[in-house]
């Protein structure tokens, strides 16, 4: 799963660079995503992804030091390498050691200088993981912030049940689905289930953040056989 998600992401940043240039992602915390990280920062990865114009922003950030153990920055920096080639101008960590709400404050500063002001961000790509509650990035079940609609940065309260028990800063649900391609990471039997409602919703439902992700774009999940056990179960619509 961590490979084939690292050729697609390659393959994006060919594109995207093509394109117009550059390519914007951003990416998950949490530990799925982390052996896709350890893969494009390979020696014979980076040499197919050019580094020099990939922009890597964070879908979310624990309120934690950059240096912190629970730190989504620290985590993907040390799976990831970084590439030599990646210039540090290029990573826009998100300052939530500033506290949920100057640290969304910032973070959104720094999206509308990459991206400007005329309408949502677009990422080419937004990688998300998902929790067995169905939260992506630090939106979670029933929470307040899945209701924004023009805040691009938002500050999360220590989730309920989720650990770490810290406050979160977390991209909103309308620059997720603003994203032009979605992939989902998702490893492990205990996500089976959480994937199984995730895939046969037949609706929105803020109970279950997961199946609010409706980019504007593609929406591709990766799945590992374990996480991916009870799809076969799913009611397709007729
Ligand atoms: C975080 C992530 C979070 C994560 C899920 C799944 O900051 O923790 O953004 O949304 O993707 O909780 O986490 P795992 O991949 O560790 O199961």
């Amino acid at each position: 799963m961590a490979l084939a998600a690292a050729r697609e992401i390659t393959g994006l940043a060919a594109r995207a660079t093509a394109l117009k240039g550059r390519f914007d992602i951003a990416i998950s915390g949490g530990s799925t995503p982390l052996e896709t990280y350890k893969i494009l920062g390979r020696p014979s990865f980076t040499k197919e992804l050019d580094w020099r114009s990939v922009h890597l922003f964070w879908g979310d950030e624990r309120c934690v030091p950059p240096t912190h153990q629970h730190s989504n920055f620290r985590a993907a920096l040390s799976a990831l390498g970084p590439p030599a080639a990646l210039p540090a101008q290029n990573l826009h960590c998100i300052p939530a050691e500033h506290g949920p709400k100057k640290g969304a404050a910032l973070y959104e500063e720094t999206l509308r200088g990459h991206f400007g002001n005329q309408g949502l961000p677009s990422f080419d790509l937004v990688l998300l993981g998902m929790g067995p509650d169905g939260h992506v990035a630090s939106l979670f079940p029933r929470g307040p912030t899945l209701n924004e609609r023009n805040k691009w940065v938002v500050g999360v309260e220590v989730p309920a049940g989720v650990e770490p028990f810290v406050d979160r800063v977390s991209l909103s649900l309308p620059v997720i689905n603003a994203a032009k391609t979605v992939f989902f990471l998702v490893s492990g039997a205990n996500k089976a289930l959480a994937v199984q409602r995730a895939l046969g919703a037949s609706a929105e439902n803020p109970d279950f953040p997961a199946t609010l992700v409706k980019p504007a774009g593609e929406l591709i999940w990766f799945l590992d056989q374990a996480a991916a056990s009870k799809t076969q179960e799913i009611a397709r619509p007729e």
